[in-house]
This record gives structure tokens, sequence and C-alpha cells, in this order.
């Protein structure tokens, strides 16, 4: 399955902190806001990724992440000139796309425990699958209605009234399909593409899965100032009391495969003497210790 990470917009709820680095560069605690996406899809197996900015804002993400090869990955790059809504991802990335099938994260989109992401790529075959978190202000997002036996009914997006509690996280994925889907979409009153539109192409063709995210999942998004802050003490707590890290792409690649030990063991010694170094030499020692049955 190919990935998709939507870096784009202005970022107009961040200003002024915008007008120093794209939202999606913003620090969440110890790390580029955009790591955390990009760990969510290496830890899901993906490892052909193409991220979407603005062009603007592209040379910067092409400076962090470079092609991928470092971390076993590799990683296209494609601009959205202006912002069009989610579901113009697909439209750009067409030639990314192919005739794979395609998952689609948000850049800001930050994601924790759980095991239903795992199921839902492992269990992915054709039609879409999109999820439900439940949230107190869901009149804030795309919001999925459950009927009685746990079957997605309606997805409305951003409705005055919702019918549930149920928002839908930047988390999709689709068949090969979802191309042809987007390219038949007409804008919204917004002017966009609503990825939502998309979803509820899927749910009207009887193709559509909702996997309902359980408790032990946590979803952040960080597009404001206050839920930016909220996501890096989250980030924070659970780092310094677990003693492990989110959103560590090398760490990621390595426990997918993506990278050998050796690989890892040689990214580290290019790094500035740094806590996140120090962390990724930790990886490594425990990695040996294990492998050499110590
Ligand atoms: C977008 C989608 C919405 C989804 C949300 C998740 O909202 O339109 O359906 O629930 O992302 O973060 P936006 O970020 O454009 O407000």
């Amino acid at each position: 399955m190919k990935g998709i990470i939507l870096a784009g917009g202005a970022g107009s709820r961040l200003y002024p902190l915008t007008q120093v680095a794209s939202k999606q560069l913003q620090p969440v605690y110890d790390k580029p806001m955009v790591y955390y996406p990009l760990t969510t899809l290496i830890e899901n197996g993906v490892r052909e990724l193409c991220l979407i900015s603005t062009p603007h804002d592209l040379p910067r993400y092409r400076q962090l992440l470079g092609d991928g090869a470092a971390w076993g990955l590799s990683i296209d790059y494609r601009e959205q000139p202006r912002p069009g809504g989610i579901a113009q991802a697909f439209l750009i990335a067409d030639s990314f796309i192919g005739d794979s099938p395609v998952v689609l994260i948000l850049g800001d989109n930050i994601f924790y425990g759980g095991s239903e992401f795992r199921q839902a790529f492992a269990d992915f075959r054709k039609g879409a699958c999109i999820f439900g978190c439940h949230v107190h202000d869901p009149e804030r997002y795309g919001v999925v209605e459950f009927d009685a036996d746990g079957h997605a009914i309606s997805i409305e997006e951003k409705p005055r009234q919702p019918k549930s509690n149920y928002a839908v996280p930047g988390l999709y994925l689709y068949d090969n399909h979802v191309v042809a889907v987007a390219k038949a979409l007409k804008p919204s009153a917004r002017g966009e593409l609503e990825i939502t539109d998309v979803n509820v192409e899927y749910l009207n063709r009887g193709q559509l899965r909702v996997y309902r995210l359980s408790r032990g999942f946590a979803w952040l998004d960080a597009g404001t100032s206050s839920s930016l802050h909220e996501a890096s003490a989250f980030v924070q707590t659970i780092e310094k009391r677990q003693g492990i890290k989110i959103g560590c792409p090398e760490e990621a690649a390595f426990l997918r495969g993506f990278l050998s030990l050796d690989h890892l063991a040689a990214l580290t010694p290019r790094m500035p003497n740094c806590e996140y170094r120090e962390y990724l030499n930790d990886v490594v020692a425990e990695a040996r210790r294990l492998a050499e049955g110590r």
C-alpha cells in the first residue's frame, strides 16, 4: 500500500507561528509534527510515500526528510498550489498512486496506542476503511453515525447538530478506485474537495468499513495553539514516564524491518550530541543485547 502525507494549508490558526515554519513542521515536544504521522505509516508497513505541501513549504520538507532512503523508505514530493481540500490529494498524487491502494494521513494528526490501525491495515482488501473516535467536540470534524449493530449509517462534515460523538480522524485507507471517486467530486460550499464526500460515496456503494477506536487509543490534532501545546504535553508525559519515544521514524523503520540494525546504528553518528541521538543509541544497544541473547 502506498501512503500520502498531506501537509498543506495556510496554518492560519497558528499565526504567527506559521510565519516561521509551516504547521506540520512545528515542534510537538521534541520533534517536528510531521514525524508523528510519518511514523504511524511506517509502523503499519508503508514505505512508499508521497508528501504534499505548498510550493513555499515543500523545500523544507525535502530538506528534513530527503528521499527517505536513509530510513529504508522512498519519499516523493508533490505541490498543492492552493488549498483545494483533502480529497484533492488523490488528484495531485495520481501518478504516484498508480494502480495501488493508498492510505492518506493528515500531517497534523497524532495517533498513539490501540491495535485498531494494525488490524485495519492487515484486514484491508478493497473499498474504504476509516475510523470513528469519541470526542467531546464532534462538530469540528467529520462525524460518523452508527446504527444499533455498530454499522455506519451516515457521515457529515462539521455538522451543526452532530448525530454522534464519533469524529473521523485523519487516516483513511482506500482501494485504487479512490482516484476516480475524487475526480468525480464537486467542490463543497466552502470550495473544497471534501474527504467526507469520498467516504459518503464509499458508504453509498456499501464499501465503507468504519472501525470504532477503543478507549486505549489517543488521537490528538495539533492545528491550534492550544491543541499544539496539549499534544506536546501528552508526548512529554508518555516519553518521560515510559522511556520510549512516540513518533520516532528511525526506530519504527527498524522495528518494521525497513532498516537493519547496522543501518540504524550508522544514523546516529551523523546527529549532533542530543537526547534524540542518545535514545537511538539505547535502542541499538538494547537490540544488540537481545540479538546476542545477553
Ligand atoms: C478535516 C476533515 C474532517 C476530519 C478532520 C480530522 O478537517 O475535513 O472530516 O474529521 O480533518 O482532523 P479540517 O482539518 O479540514 O478542519
